[in-house]
């Protein structure tokens, strides 16, 4: 057995992205000790970074140690007790996951579905809180990384205040890449991810609480049934008013990485990262659209960092994959759940939403499917860099 050296890859899938070598860097520091006095300054630092970036005032803000699932799962932890009825708007796989995580928590999941592939439609989710006056929470997905729709997070809130039921937001794909602002939309709780967006490594899931969910968290009748997830316990660490204590070991070196590429995106600004990631998405849409590809997502409800292409008619996904990957040393998505085989999932997040990126995978594209005698060839760089001159 020797050292593991992993190949360089460019990575263009649903997640994770490429890392930017500052955040590359800022993993290798020394590690300190998770109650050092420096690492608790950093740790303060890191939730005023996270913060601004959900564009939030709540003071519970803070990464839990462990990737996006287990930001779901806390939320729902947290948020409700058995028996409880949760309204659950679901557009693709990872709304699924959500009636899962109620179903096993001893909740009743009313489930509103929406075709996947399209945003989730505010009117159904009107109809189902009429239809069940009971309900006490709502649960969305934002960017939906299984086919690449965004939905309307703010109109959606509202509705589900009208009803008094409380909100978890899942933003998993959205934070840095798409407008996101906890506060002015009203979320009551939502959870994201470090290896999209962010260019970080995974394994570290942003939530924010605001008061009405931490109220929501006082009142139970019973305990939260997760002992690592139960934000009773883990604030002792995170919040640490009159000392911080011991909860678990932190990814100490994980959250250096945090730090860093959450300074990344304060310095680029949040607006300047979320047009970064639309120029991105337009060169590429330029480049596949000349090519004849097609997008599954109708350009309104098209998230710029999750671009889902349809296949075309006799090409097999598999070896297409797996030639990009061999030849180019590009890594783009396979479809997931019912889009498995159908679509390509071309991811343009973080540190990956960049020109070299995209011409590296129109590049890729026209090659393979060219060969394959089933696209038009010699026409998508042009259009992509004709795109950017445009813009
Ligand atoms: C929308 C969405 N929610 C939740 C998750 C789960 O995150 P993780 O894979 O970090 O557990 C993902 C991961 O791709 C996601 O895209």
């Amino acid at each position: 057995m020797s050292s593991f050296n992993p190949p360089i890859r460019t990575l263009m899938g649903p997640g994770p992205a490429d890392i930017h070598p500052r955040v590359l860097q800022a993993l290798s520091r020394p590690i300190i000790g998770h109650l050092d006095p420096a690492f608790q300054q950093m740790m303060e630092q890191l939730k005023t970074l996270l913060r601004q970036a959900l564009m939030t005032n709540n003071d519970i803000t803070f990464p839990i140690s462990a990737p996006g699932s287990a930001g779901m799962e806390s939320c729902f932890a947290n948020l409700m007790e058995a028996g409880d009825k949760v309204i659950i708007c679901r557009n693709g796989v990872f709304g699924a996951r959500m009636q899962q995580n109620v179903e096993r928590m001893g909740g009743i999941a009313i489930m509103v579905d929406d075709p996947w592939g399209e945003a989730i439609d505010p009117d159904k989710l009107r109809d189902a809180l009429k239809q069940h006056p009971d309900a006490n929470l709502v649960a969305m997905v934002h960017a939906e990384t299984s086919t690449g729709a965004i939905s309307d997070v703010e109109t959606l809130v509202a509705i589900a205040h009208e009803h008094d039921c409380l909100t978890i937001v899942d933003a998993v794909t959205s934070l840095g890449g798409s407008p996101l602002k906890v506060d002015e939309w009203g979320i009551d709780a939502l959870y994201s991810g470090s290896q999209k967006c962010l260019s970080c490594v995974p394994g570290l899931s942003p939530v924010t609480f605001n008061q009405a969910a931490l109220d929501r968290v006082t009142a139970r009748k019973t305990p939260v049934q997760s002992w690592f997830l139960d934000l009773n316990l883990v604030l002792g660490y995170w919040q640490g008013d009159g000392g911080r204590s011991y909860h678990h070991t932190a990814p100490i070196n994980a959250l250096y990485a945090l730090h860093e590429s959450l300074t990344m995106l304060m310095e680029e600004g949040l607006e300047n990262a979320w047009a970064r990631h639309q120029q991105h998405h337009q060169a590429l849409r330029a480049g596949l659209e000349a090519m004849g590809l097609k997008f599954q997502v109708a350009q309104a409800q098209r998230l710029p960092q999750l671009n889902a292409v349809m296949i075309p008619d006799g090409v097999n996904d598999g070896e297409v994959r797996a030639e990009l990957l061999n030849h180019f040393g590009l890594e783009i998505g396979a479809g997931l759940g019912a889009g498995a085989g159908k679509v390509w999932r071309i991811g343009l997040m973080g540190y990956s939403s960049r020109r070299q990126n995209v011409l590296t995978c129109l590049a890729g594209l026209e090659t393979v499917l060219g060969r394959l005698g089933v696209i038009e060839t010699g026409v998508a760089l042009n259009a992509a860099d004709k795109a950017y001159s445009d813009n």
